[in-house]
């Protein structure tokens, strides 16, 4: 009878050990975390995925062996074709590098992130180790005149991506923000430990409110969270609203410059390359802290860390180098310096050197070369078609 019971007794123990053990392999398995084992095939989501710097990230990402889901709204910010395009040519590159399997690698939904349960339905489908989150309302003029929008996609999106990966235990994001939140800073140059309490846009509120709420989301959940500020980017596929575009059609098409203030404002101007490694560096730095580190394991780590090219150009030296490559004389314009442009971006790039072993490679000449052939071939005469 003792005996009985005491085998009883052992049965009930194991049964609910076995219980408390598949409970945790659950938990587990829909708690994705980055492992050694994950590392070289986990799956990252890629917010905003089909636009300009995210297109990039993408593809750099599936050259490391990645598996990318992208998802973005295909808005209208500029021509949403163009964004098509981008994902296509992802498409199309991977299937004509491996020929074996490499579309499985690579998957791009329509979809908002403002709408929980389509992102719902990508981590049911995909396990998701990391997100990347870039999708936003870009541009500093455009949120002058339309800042609800910009707080809506910028801010509300972003809580809404936090909420979704503590719901779907997705610990690891990697999120875009910007050098816009230095506002006007005296002291060169900008360090991620200056004081940023003044923006001078909506734009650059909304990328500072996102910096804070990822630093919240971390003290109390514990996510590994790593902000970068891109400091002016710049490449193919660049963004039509942006100087280097502006000015390359414009010289092209012998139109005039519009020239803001007296040509003395300085950027910091990045090769969407150098940033897309910077983004997988990144990637890389999560996965190699959530493995050595059990601190990291159980707090999370936060850190908020420039990428930049560290060497400002002067307006007028960045409109030299646009009319050597595209051997025209640019014909300039001077009108007042517009709202909510800051008259520097200038990075302080030593923590992204040490922490992530980030190294910026390509200097503003050669990219200009590869941003005017690009521009050549996809925009030139076919993109004004879509234009008009
Ligand atoms: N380009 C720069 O110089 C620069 C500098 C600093 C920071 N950033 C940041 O980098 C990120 C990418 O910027 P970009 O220059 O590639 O701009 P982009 O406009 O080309 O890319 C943003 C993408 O997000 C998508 N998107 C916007 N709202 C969405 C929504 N609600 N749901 C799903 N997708 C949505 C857009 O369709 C677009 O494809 C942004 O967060 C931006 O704030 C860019």
């Amino acid at each position: 009878m003792i005996r009985k019971e005491g085998i009883k007794g052992k049965e009930k123990m194991l049964k609910k050990q076995n219980k408390k053990e598949q409970k945790k392999e659950k938990e587990q398995k829909s708690s994705p975390n980055l492992h050694a084992e994950d590392a070289a095939t986990s799956t990252i989501l890629v917010t905003g995925g089909a636009g300009f710097i995210g297109s990039h990230v993408c593809e750099k990402l599936l050259e490391e062996g990645h598996t990318v889901v992208s998802i973005d709204n295909y808005n209208d910010y500029y021509n949403p074709e163009w964004k098509r395009e981008n994902i296509a040519e992802i498409q199309n590159r991977i299937e004509k590098n491996d020929g074996k399997g490499g579309s499985k690698k690579f998957f791009a939904y329509e979809g908002d992130i403002l709408h929980e349960d389509q992102l719902r339905k990508i981590a049911k489908t995909h396990r998701i180790h990391v997100i990347v989150h870039l999708a936003a309302r870009a541009g500093v003029r455009q949120s002058i005149e339309n800042p609800l929008l910009y707080t809506k996609v910028n801010i509300n999106g972003t809580v809404q991506i936090l909420n979704f990966a503590r719901r779907a235990g997705i610990k690891n994001i990697i999120m875009g923000s910007s050098s816009s939140v230095y506002g006007v800073q005296t002291k060169t140059p900008y360090k991620e430990t200056d004081v940023v309490e003044e923006q001078i846009s909506p734009y650059a509120v909304t990328k500072r409110v996102g910096e804070l709420l990822a630093s919240t989301y971390h003290q109390l959940h514990h996510l590994n969270m790593v902000c970068l500020r891109f400091f002016t980017v710049y490449g193919p596929r660049g963004r039509p609203d942006m100087a280097p575009y502006k000015f390359t059609k414009a010289v092209l098409e012998e139109k005039e410059i519009e020239m803001y203030g007296g040509g003395e404002t300085k950027r910091d101007y990045t090769y969407v390359g150098d940033i897309a490694k910077g983004v997988f560096k990144a990637v890389q730095f999560l996965e190699t802290q959530n493995r050595k580190n059990q601190e990291v394991q159980n707090q999370g780590i936060f850190e908020i860390i420039n990428l930049g090219q560290g060497r400002p150009i002067g307006l007028k030296s960045f409109i030299q180098v646009v009319e050597t490559e595209v051997g025209k004389k640019a014909r300039l314009k001077q009108v007042p310096p517009k709202p909510g442009d800051v008259p520097l971006t200038f990075a302080d790039i030593r923590k992204a050197k040490k922490l992530l072993g980030y190294e910026p490679h390509v200097e503003v000449q050669e990219g200009m070369k590869s941003f005017v052939a690009w521009y050549q071939n996809e925009r030139g005469e076919r993109g004004k078609e879509q234009e008009e």
